[in-house]
């Protein structure tokens, strides 16, 4: 049998990421496996797959660097993802932490990237999965995706279709990650 890497997903809202993780991970193929998953936010509606997925979860919404630690050897974490989490994490101890974020990068970090390169005419936009850093948005890529926008996007338009394409993107950067420092 494959040794897989065990993943702690972080999340604050949706949880679409976590579920294209999630579904991805019962393929068997997938070298990774969805131990545990922390919230900091006690409504985020990501939290009803851990459920339904019967995966352990936590919601932490003090000291939460401080409260993570011993959950994070408890279940032998390997890699940290943050997928819609939106907190400023400073683990730098720890040793692979990815975000996704809906741009391309190192264009329109932070929020509101989908007005902010419409505002610019930008002619693509795109998703990346990149290293956790201290600086917001700035560890080195892994990978990305880039879609085509079209005369008449909009804000919304752009991020359905981005979001289709982290779904995609975030599986196939833990691929990466796994050929890179499992294998
Ligand atoms: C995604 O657009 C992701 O790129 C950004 O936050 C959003 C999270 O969506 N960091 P979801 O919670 O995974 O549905």
């Amino acid at each position: 049998m494959m040794h897989k890497i065990n993943l702690c997903i972080l999340i604050s809202g949706r949880g679409s990421n976590l579920l294209s993780i999630i579904k991805n991970c019962r393929k068997k193929d997938f070298p990774a496996k969805v131990k545990l998953i922390v919230s900091n936010n006690p409504k985020a509606p990501g939290l009803q797959y851990a459920k339904k997925y019967n995966i352990p979860f936590k919601v932490i919404t003090k000291n939460f660097e401080k409260n993570i630690v011993n959950k994070l050897a408890n279940y032998s974490i390997d890699v940290i993802c943050l997928a819609g989490f939106m907190k400023i994490l400073k683990l730098s101890w720890f040793n692979i932490i990815l975000n996704i974020h809906p741009s391309l990068l190192p264009k329109y970090k932070g929020l509101n990237t989908h007005q902010r390169a419409l505002n610019n005419k930008e002619k693509y936009s795109g998703c990346t999965v990149h290293y956790v850093t201290d600086k917001l948005d700035s560890g080195d890529i892994i990978l990305q995706r880039k879609v085509k926008i079209t005369k008449n996007e909009t804000k919304e338009s752009l991020e359905a279709k981005i979001l289709k394409e982290e779904h995609i993107l975030y599986p196939q950067a833990i691929r990466k990650i796994y050929k890179e420092h499992y294998n």
